[in-house]
């Protein structure tokens, strides 16, 4: 999951010096299409249907075609207000995540982080599949894009680091022979370096994988990540406290600035990722079954 949360304030630093930016952002890429590869397969016919309308021509039927179309944007002029809606940054070393107290953006602008977004583009689709109207005219193309996403990126859970390290942009440290800073390690390059080590450098390979896990290992579990309290359609604050508490216990642990971090540390997170990969599709795929019954039930219930 990648943040690009880091990458606007990251681009700001490299702005400054003059040194080129590095093009890859947030869950990168093969992080949010892995996501949104595997959320596909959960969803039920309905929300299938629904997301085929609404996908752009370009994606040829594929959500995950778009899956990190909200990063490729998110640095243009045009999208700039969405930059702050892929993190939300939380109190330095408490390890814990509020709504209220976190979900903000550096001018302190309620509801503008990823969780908030959440809500937001959930809401969106929501209103318009129950055929409620808004004093809004929503683009449901962008609403299901930025939504598919933000799921991804809440499940990174650097994406919900540390305030004073930009969750983890600041940190840099050595992935192998190569520098790097540690939350581009977790977008990116846990993802690569098992690509190449274990899955014959073919992303396919690697969500297949982790598909054979959710229905085998993971199984027992799959109805306790789709669920939300009281019946909500999304609950991205249950997803952002996770992250948080697997931000201390694994990602920040044992990688202090300058710390050269190698197979010890790769193998050790790499299940950590891999879970939060499944994590993200399994339940972006619960919101959008969620999302796209309303219709059918109001009729049912007319
Ligand atoms: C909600 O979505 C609208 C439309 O994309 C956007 O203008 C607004 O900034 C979003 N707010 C949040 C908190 O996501
Ligand atoms: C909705 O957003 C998509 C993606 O940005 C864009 O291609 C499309 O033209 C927009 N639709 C409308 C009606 O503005
Ligand atoms: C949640 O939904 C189920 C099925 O529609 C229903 O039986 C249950 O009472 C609901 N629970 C709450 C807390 O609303
Ligand atoms: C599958 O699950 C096992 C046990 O949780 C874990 O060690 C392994 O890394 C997982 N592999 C993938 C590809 O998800
Ligand atoms: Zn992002």
């Amino acid at each position: 999951m990648h943040m690009i949360m880091g990458y606007e304030r990251v681009r700001v630093l490299f702005l400054l010096f003059l040194i080129p930016l590095p093009t890859v952002l947030g869950w990168g890429k093969e992080g949010h299409y892995a996501t949104c590869k595997i959320a596909q397969e959960y969803l039920s016919e309905d929300a299938l249907f629904a997301v085929k309308q609404l996908l752009p021509d370009s994606a040829q039927g594929d959500l995950a075609a778009v899956c990190s179309w909200a990063d490729e944007v998110g640095h243009t002029h045009r999208y700039h207000w969405s930059s702050a809606l892929h993190y939300v940054d939380t109190p330095d070393f408490k390890c814990n995540y509020e709504y209220c107290r976190d979900c903000h953006d550096s001018y302190r602008h309620e509801h503008r982080c990823v969780s908030g977004a959440i809500y937001n583009y959930t809401m969106q689709l929501k209103s318009a599949d129950a055929g409620i109207s808004s004093e809004f005219n929503y683009n449901l193309t962008e609403a299901l894009m930025f939504l598919s996403h933000f799921v991804g990126d809440i499940h990174q859970p650097l994406h919900v680091g540390f305030t004073g390290d930009l969750g983890g942009n600041t940190i840099t440290v050595h992935w192998y022979r190569r520098k790097a800073n540690l939350h581009y390690v977790w977008d990116d390059l846990i993802i690569q370096s098992a690509l190449k080590t274990f899955y014959d450098s073919d992303l396919s390979i690697m969500i297949q994988a982790i598909q054979r896990n959710i229905t085998d290992n993971w199984l027992n579990d799959v109805s306790t990540w789709e669920h939300c309290a009281h019946n909500y359609t999304a609950c991205p604050n249950r997803y952002a406290s996770e992250s948080i508490s697997l931000a201390c216990k694994f990602a920040y642990r044992n990688a202090t600035p300058g710390s050269t971090l190698k197979d010890e540390y790769f193998l050790s997170r790499l299940p950590v990722v891999e879970k939060r990969l499944a994590q993200g599709g399994v339940r972006l795929a619960a919101i959008l079954n969620r999302i796209f019954t309303s219709s059918k039930t109001r009729i049912a219930q007319a």
